[in-house]
Formats: structure tokens, sequence, C-alpha cells
């Protein structure tokens, strides 16, 4: 589903033509095309877009295939920036209305994801830089009482119990329409937005949009574990992308037909408490999570990717890693059990008193949210020492549909 190299080639070499005759190769023809030759040329020909003067990578012209069996933006690599959309079906938005829409924001999908614009596209020009741009659309529980389908709403689909841990704010929750847009450049990701709340207009209206991101693209090497707004390296026990495991734990394969290569997405808006955060030592920051702050290997290793030794004891006959440590809470041992985590951080505009509005959208997908997420998330509200600074303010579950054939549109297994 990721860009392939030879995706990634194609514009490179072409820039890397285009750069020879700009810089050495018009250097060597000196003279001879000075005064108007090769650089009324160059200046005439057309430049096509991510075609770049520079070294830099074109990045914005990689594009990631719409079509498939799975929806893309879940095994994609993810994307520099993501914004989630949620929204409130208007009343009277039934089966048929369902079937209009998700027509036509699938081809706005496939159009936009492909560097084309969406149709009646206002400003065409900014579709042509699609920057792995990816839009993956889910149902809420809203979703299948207004087409009449409720019986073949995914069970566990269906609004999370209230965790001691919660303070939740009605406006970062539910939504019986989800749209996810991420891509690397936030120019493209906002003239998606722009389009598709365009389109979803006729029939829904906007709950939340809840934007992110992760660090810019080559910043880092790709797939390089980030970190997170606290300073943790988040994200290195996680489903490798493509693995048996991945497919395992994320795809569906069993419930409703129509689900099948779907998946479900928990959506927890979790609000980082920064100010606490600062005063605690690194000492207490490295217990809670049961990982080191500077290379996230786990307390009983010396690399990140070393595995936890959840049995060793200090010389005090204490664990290493804390009954309460974040890792030991979340650590599930079978594969089946296990969630994929797709987070993007936030940071909206701090308070007058400058108090930071910061924290994760903390997205993960799973076959069953009942029998994968939820006990995970029961063991970290009982006692995770990491919720002394985090709070979950935002809460939202959706059936994320399969992919679809060209000339499909997502949803069809089920409207259809
Ligand atoms: C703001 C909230 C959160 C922060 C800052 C956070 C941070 C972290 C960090 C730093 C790690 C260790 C590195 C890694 O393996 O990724 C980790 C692991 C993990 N977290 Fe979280 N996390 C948060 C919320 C959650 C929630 C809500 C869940 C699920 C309900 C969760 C599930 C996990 C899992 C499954 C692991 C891997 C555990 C293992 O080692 O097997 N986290 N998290």
């Amino acid at each position: 589903m990721d860009t392939s190299p030879t995706e990634a080639a194609a514009p490179a070499t072409a820039a890397v033509g285009r750069r020879r005759l700009l810089t050495g190769g018009a250097l060597a023809l000196g003279g001879a095309l000075a005064g108007g030759g090769i650089g009324a040329a160059v200046a005439d020909s057309p430049r096509r877009p991510g075609e770049e003067r520079s070294a830099a990578p074109a990045y914005g012209v990689q594009k990631i295939p719409f079509h498939g069996p799975h929806q893309a933006g879940i095994d994609t690599p993810a994307q520099a920036h993501g914004v989630f959309l949620g929204f409130d079906l208007d009343a009277g938005t039934d089966r048929a209305a369902l079937g209009r829409m998700m027509r036509l924001l699938t081809d706005d999908a496939v159009r936009l994801t492909q560097g084309e614009p969406a149709l009646a596209d206002t400003e065409a020009q900014l579709a042509e830089l699609p920057a792995r741009l990816t839009v993956t659309f889910g149902f809420g529980p809203g979703f299948f009482k207004a087409a009449g389908l409720d019986d073949r709403r995914p069970a566990s689909v269906e609004q999370l119990p209230v965790f001691s841990i919660d303070r939740l704010q009605d406006h970062w929750c539910g939504g019986d329409l989800l749209i996810q847009i991420c891509a690397d450049d936030p120019l493209t990701v906002a003239h998606a937005q722009r389009m598709l709340i365009k389109d979803a207009r006729t029939f829904a209206r906007l709950r939340w949009a809840q934007r992110g991101f992760r660090r810019g693209r080559g910043v880092q090497a790709d797939g390089v574990t980030q970190r997170n707004l606290m300073g943790q390296i988040d994200g290195t026990v996680n489903p490798e992308l493509g693995s048996d495991i991945f497919a395992q734990a994320v795809w569906a394969e069993d419930g409703p037909d129509w689900l099948r290569g779907g998946t479900t997405m928990v959506l927890r808006r979790i609000r980082m408490e920064l100010e606490t955060w600062d005063a605690a030592d690194s000492k207490a920051k490295e217990f809670s999570i049961g990982r080191t702050l500077d290379t996230g290997a786990p307390l009983t290793g010396t690399a990140e990717t070393d595995p936890p030794d959840f049995d060793a004891k200090d010389r005090l006959g204490f664990p290493v890693i804390s009954d309460f440590a974040h890792v030991r809470r979340a650590h599930v041992s079978d594969p089946r059990q296990r969630i994929f985590r797709r987070p993007f951080n936030y940071d909206d505009a701090p308070a007058a008193d400058g108090t930071p509005d910061t924290g994760l959208l903390f997205a993960s997908f799973q076959r069953d949210i009942a029998t994968q997420f939820l006990p995970i998330q029961r063991a970290l509200a009982a006692s995770d020492l990491l919720n002394q600074w985090t709070t979950p303010i935002g809460s939202a579950v959706f059936a994320i549909p399969p992919g679809c054939a060209p000339g499909g549109w997502i949803g069809e297994t089920l409207l259809g």
C-alpha cells in the first residue's frame, strides 16, 4: 500500500535530469547559449508540480493507491499531517441518501488521492501534489440506525463505557460518519478537507474536526519511531505493517459479511497535562512508562527494540518495570488481542496564561473493539501511572468498511 521505490524514483530521476540542465549542463554550454538561449528555454518550459530545482526529495508527487481490498490510511506508514472529521447525519438521511453520499465522497477521494481535482474543484491546482494523501471513511453507530441497518452493525461499534479516568467533553465525542484525511503536506490536507466537507454537507453537519501532526517528512529517516509531545518514543511495540500479526490484529475476518477486509477504529482525544509532567523528574517519567526517555529502551534493556523483561527484580526485590507502568498494563501476549496504534499529536492554541492545549489523537485499529481495545483500556484505566498526566476528553468509535475496486464505492458492501 505504501509508495513503492519505483514510484518514488521516477520524479526524482526527472528532477535530477532537469537539475543537471539547470546547473552543470547549463554552465558547460556557457556563452554559446548565453543571453537568452537556454535561460529563456528554461523559463518558458512548463514546470511540473513537485519538480524541484533543489536536491530535496519530491515527496509531494507521491501517491498511495486508493483502490484495494482494504482502505488506505490504515496500513499506510503514517503521514506527517492528519485530520479526523466527525459528522452528524441530517435527519431523514436514509439508506438511499447514504449511498449517494458515499458514491460522491468516494469519487472525491479517488481523484484527490491520485493528484486530480475533485469534480467542481474551485482550486484545482491545490490537488496537484497529493503527498501520499489518503482518505479513510468510517461509520459510527448512528450511521447504521439512519440506514435502517442496525442489525448489521458490528456489535462492538457502540459508545464505549465511561472509564473512571475520562473527563469527556461532548463536542469531542460521537459522530455518525468519520473521514480521516492524512498527507505529508498540510495544504493538501486542508484542500481535501474542504472538498470533502463541501460534498458531505448536503447530508451531514460537521460535529468535530481534530487536526494532528507528526514529524515533518524527511526530518528523520522513514520508519524511525517518533516522539510524542511528552517527549517519549511512542510506537515501538506495534504490529509491523504488512505482517501476519498486523493482518490478524486488524482486518475483520469474522462478524458481519460486509465488513470483511475492513476493521474498526477507536479515536480518543487524550489531553497531556504538560505543566505537571514538566514538574516530574526523568526517573519518575521513565518509571511511569517502563521505558527510558533517551532511547525508548525498556527499563530492563539497553536498546529500543529489546523485549521487556517483566520478571526482572531490582536488588530490593521490586519489579524493575513497575506493576503499574504503562507498558506492563498495556501489554498483551496473544497476537489476536493486539491493537494497531496510529496516533497523531495535537497542539492547539494555548490558553491566555500559556497553559498548553496539547495531547494525542489516539487512533487505534482492531478487528474487534470488545476483545482487543477494551481489555487494554480497562487495564490502563484501573491503574496506569501515566494517568496522572493524561486525561481522555474525547471518544468515538467507527466501523471502517473494506476498500473497493475501481468503479466501486466505499460502503457498497453495506448499503449497495
Ligand atoms: C496520551 C496517552 C498515551 C501516551 C502518551 C502513551 C505512550 C506510550 C508509550 C511511550 C509507549 C511505549 C512505547 C511503545 O511501545 O509505543 C506506549 C505503549 C503502548 N501503549 Fe500507550 N500511550 C497512551 C495511551 C494509550 C492508550 C489509550 C492505549 C490503549 C487503550 C495505549 C496502548 C499502548 C500499547 C498497547 C502499548 C504497547 C505495550 C507493549 O509494550 O506491549 N496507550 N504508550
